[in-house]
């Protein structure tokens, strides 16, 4: 393939900026196709920078009007200007540069800088697309105050918003345009800048923060869904509350904006004072939001919102430090859910997210560390890895000092470093410093990638009572990385006697060797380990299980994580045979003793709903493939998965029946956790009966749809029908799609429905979808709900024998790649599995991604190709 040209950026070669901005005054000319940007930057060399050196100021997509030093014109000989720089060679030591660039909104398809979302001017600056808007030192170690006038027709925008405090505003006399003036007082790096500028409904509300600060707050969204605002309002307030009681973090400034938008790249932006989303994780309404939007609302409005303290007022040095942000504000929107919701459930949910996505990265070709050494392309990098397994890495933290001194280090690190631009190491120094105890090893878990398989080997003395757990860590090589070393693996341990009575409980064990044991002494019968309780550690473990001992761990063990996991690793241990021997010519497994565990599962779940959803849930197709590894044949994991389901269904399915039917009685709307829990168990009841018997389930779930008085119950019931090859899909579908038609985040799920429809009648839906009049390539939320779903959701018909589901998705990618890189470089994300499959699709996936390869391929999508295929 052609090599990718662009420049290796290494974490190696960090050097400080030559020069530092410390104010920045904007000035916009909005106009869609032409706006007019006057950029006044006051900069003076930075003492740590290399003496006399030019002054290089990085751009793209620019057109340079003028420039002026001190308020001089400067002639064209005294500067270079290209489409990524403008070089300054002859600079005093302080100075005002000022700037006057045009830039194009309207023809900004790639959405990152000033572009249009369906009439509204916004930005989207992280990680390096301020540049997009005037010249500038696009990097996070530059921290100014900005003051920004925005100018815009009155019709068209009466709304004007930047960061921080208005300042100003006013009619420009004479024409049919007005102004606003915005100041921020917190120095921040460019990333964190923020236009908006629209007509937009609004919700407002305040909340008095401990020292008595009145902060007014809105949230803003497109015109005529004011009424869906509430709930992202609710969020944000319960998490203002949150960061108070729990961290001791309050905000900072009088106004506290959310903007939704519609054409968005990513779920939101943590910009300071004026957070922009992705108008799905705001907008919601019983009627048009469900549950899981709901979650995913409180959680995103938090997440964007704690980022004021880790984020915008301690930023990262450089972005190979983005965890730094990133793992840590996942870790507290985790956290802050788990408060606000159940956080087993909680916990449960996010393992399955890191094992789905970053377990699956970490074993493919684009696996990294959480903090990258190196980089071609930043956007590639908001990875599972450095969010999930970032967070992971927090996890641990925490447990190996406990919540105290995790609290303690916490305080020191806002005290020690506000206003800085920091490394993962001042950080982690801060709970040294709290603790005493030596993080050097631990550091390893920002530095190599790969998941850590521990294998435990346990022994047993009957005649001392001596009981042996040895353990032994071992992670295989990955792209760049070929010898591993031992990580820091925290091990929350318990101890069960065969009747499940806890023998021991709340043990900690810290592997951190290749090899490490544990003993107990006068045990009175061979115990049953409880491992890894709560998830301690983001590793996968094998370990010699006498027969029967899940089970007791299913039913008994304290730690209500290793209850589901336990009755997980007897489905996957199950259907990795079933699996091995359909390959073979066999018929599919079966397991009574599963079947009744799972039936015991459902006779008591009135007691936990939502856990219960989660644990009488087989493992997916997805989860199949990752769990197997390598030559892995989706066809035979669907094959064994859906048998699985129909013999469950068909072993508890008069007791399913009388629990969905129970679970089914009509209730006033609420979207709390444990009405969502109800509504997540009828939905698994509903698989389990439509497995069964497919003409009786369907007939349940389409009187489901038609009866719903809420989203949530509607889409479960679409949901459920997925698999049902019936008329009843068709007529409910037929439904869903005239009774949504009209509206776009609906609509979306529609799309997302058609492409789930296993194998190839999903894939030629998803042909046909594709010129369906409501698609479209410029809204990425469209997109993914079509091809990411299908590609990432839809394993039978994404990777069919015959490539037919890789060429589908790779010529959609080419041609988003055209117009929006950063969307086709994550669709690519698809294919990161492809090494481990069964040799036929290998090939015809590689055939499809080196299809792709190009010489005009934008650098992100090449990034991911030369990655993928190295
Ligand atoms: N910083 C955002 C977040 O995680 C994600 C994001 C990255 C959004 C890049 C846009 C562009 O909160
Ligand atoms: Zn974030």
């Amino acid at each position: 393939m052609r090599p990718d040209q662009s420049p290796v950026i290494r974490l190696s070669e960090y050097c400080p900026p030559d020069f530092l901005i410390d104010h920045v005054a904007l000035d916009f000319r909005l106009h869609p196709s032409g706006t007019v940007v006057d950029a006044v930057l006051t900069l003076r060399r930075n003492p740590k920078g290399r003496a006399g050196a030019a002054l290089s100021l990085d751009g793209e997509d620019l057109t340079l009007l003028s420039v002026a030093l001190e308020g001089k014109e400067l002639a064209a000989s005294a500067y270079e200007v290209s489409p990524e720089k403008l070089v300054i060679p002859d600079v005093p030591d302080a100075f005002t540069l000022a700037l006057k660039t045009e830039i194009n909104p309207a023809a900004n398809t790639r959405l990152m800088g000033l572009y249009r979302s369906n009439g509204v001017y916004c930005t989207q600056c992280e990680a390096d697309a301020f540049r997009r808007i005037t010249y500038f030192l696009d990097r996070p170690d530059v921290m100014s105050t900005y003051s920004v006038r925005i100018e815009a027709e009155k019709a068209e925008a009466p709304l004007l918003l930047s960061n921080g405090n208005p300042v100003g505003a006013g009619d420009i006399p004479g024409t049919t345009r007005h102004f606003a003036l915005w100041e921020d007082p917190h120095r921040k790096p460019a990333y964190l800048f923020a236009l908006v500028a629209g007509d937009l409904d609004r919700v407002t509300d305040t909340h008095t923060t401990p020292s008595g600060r009145r902060v007014t707050l809105n949230v803003y969204v497109e015109k005529g869904k004011g009424n869906r605002a509430a709930y992202a309002m609710d969020s944000l307030i319960r998490s203002m509350k949150w960061d108070e009681e729990k961290f001791g973090r309050e905000y900072d400034l009088d106004l506290f904006n959310i903007v939704a938008v519609s054409d968005f790249n990513m779920g939101a932006m943590e910009n300071k004072g004026l957070n922009i989303f992705n108008d799905r994780y705001i907008l919601a309404t019983p009627e048009t939001a469900t549950d899981q939007d709901y979650h995913n609302i409180e959680a995103i409005v938090a997440h964007e919102y704690f980022h004021n303290w880790t984020g915008n007022r301690i930023t990262c040095r450089d972005w190979f430090q983005l965890c730094l942000k990133e793992g840590l504000t996942v870790f507290r929107d985790q956290e802050f859910s788990s408060d606000e919701r159940s956080r087993p459930v909680e916990r449960i949910a996010n393992v399955q997210t890191l094992r789905a996505a970053q377990f699956v990265e970490d074993a493919g070709p684009l696996a990294h560390p959480v903090r990258p050494h190196q980089y071609k392309e930043i956007n590639n990098f908001y990875t599972a890895t450095v969010y999930n397994k970032g967070s992971e890495v927090i996890q641990m933290l925490r447990l190996l000092i406990g919540p105290a001194k995790f609290r303690e280090g916490m305080d020191l690190y806002f005290e020690r470093h506000d206003g800085e631009a920091c490394t993962v190491e001042q950080f982690i120094r801060c709970f040294a410093d709290i603790s005493g105890r030596d993080f050097t090893p631990f550091m390893r878990w920002y530095d190599q990638a790969g998941t850590p398989l521990v294998t435990v080997r346990d022994a047993f003395d009957a005649a001392t009572g001596r009981y042996t757990l040895h353990f032994q860590q071992a992670t295989k090589p990955t792209p760049g990385q070929p010898e591993k070393h031992p990580q820091v693996i925290p091990v929350s341990l318990g101890l069960l006697d065969p009747q499940g009575q806890s023998l021991v409980s709340d043990d900690l064990f810290v592997l951190d060797g290749a090899e490490g044991q544990k003993t107990w002494d006068n045990m009175p019968a061979r115990p049953i380990p409880s491992l890894f309780r709560g998830f301690s550690a983001p590793v996968r473990v094998e370990i010699n299980r006498q027969p029967g001992d899940l089970l007791v761990l299913a039913g008994h063990d304290p730690d209500p994580f290793n209850r589901w996991q336990a009755l997980q690793d007897v489905a996957i241990d199950l259907l990795k045979r079933s699996i091995a021997g359909i390959r073979k010519g066999e018929a599919p497994l079966a397991d009574p003793t599963l079947a009744a565990a799972l039936e015991r599962l459902i006779r008591h779940s009135d007691a936990d709903p939502a856990f219960a959803a989660l644990a009488i849930a087989l493992p997916r197709e997805t989860e199949m493939a990752r769990e197997i590894g390598q030559d892995v044949d989706p066809d035979a994991i669907g094959t064994a998965v859906t048998a699985l389901w129909r013999f469950i269904g068909q072993s508890v399915g008069s007791l399913a029946r009388e629990r969905y039917d129970a679970l089914s009685k009509p209730v006033p709307f609420s979207p709390d956790a444990a009405s969502a829990g109800k509504r997540a168990l009828a939905l698994r009841l509903l698989n389990y009966l439509i497995a069964a018997n497919p003409a009786e389930g369907a007939g349940l779930a389409l009187a489901q749809f038609e009866r719903a008085n809420n989203m949530s119950d509607r889409a479960n019931a679409l949901w459920a029908l997925v698999t049902a090859d019936r008329p009843e899909r068709d007529q409910a579908f037929a439904a869903a799609e005239a009774r949504f038609r009209d509206d776009p985040l609906l609509l979306d799920l529609w799309f997302t429905l058609n492409a789930s429809i296993p194998g190839k009648a999903g894939r030629e839906r998803v042909e046909a979808l594709l010129r369906h009049p409501k698609f479209t390539l410029g809204n990425p939320n469209r997109v993914r709900a079509l091809v990411g779903a299908f590609a990432n959701g839809n394993p039978r018909g994404f990777h069919a024998a015959d490539g037919a589901g890789y060429r589908l998705v790779a010529d959609v990618i080419g041609e988003v790649d055209g117009k929006n890189p950063q969307l086709a470089a994550r669709l690519a994300t698809a294919f990161r599995t492809w090494k481990a499959l069964e040799a036929g699709r290998r090939t015809e996936a590689e055939m499809a991604l080196r299809g792709l390869v190009a010489p005009d391929r934008s650098r992100d999508l090449s990034d991911i190709l030369e990655r993928s295929l190295a």
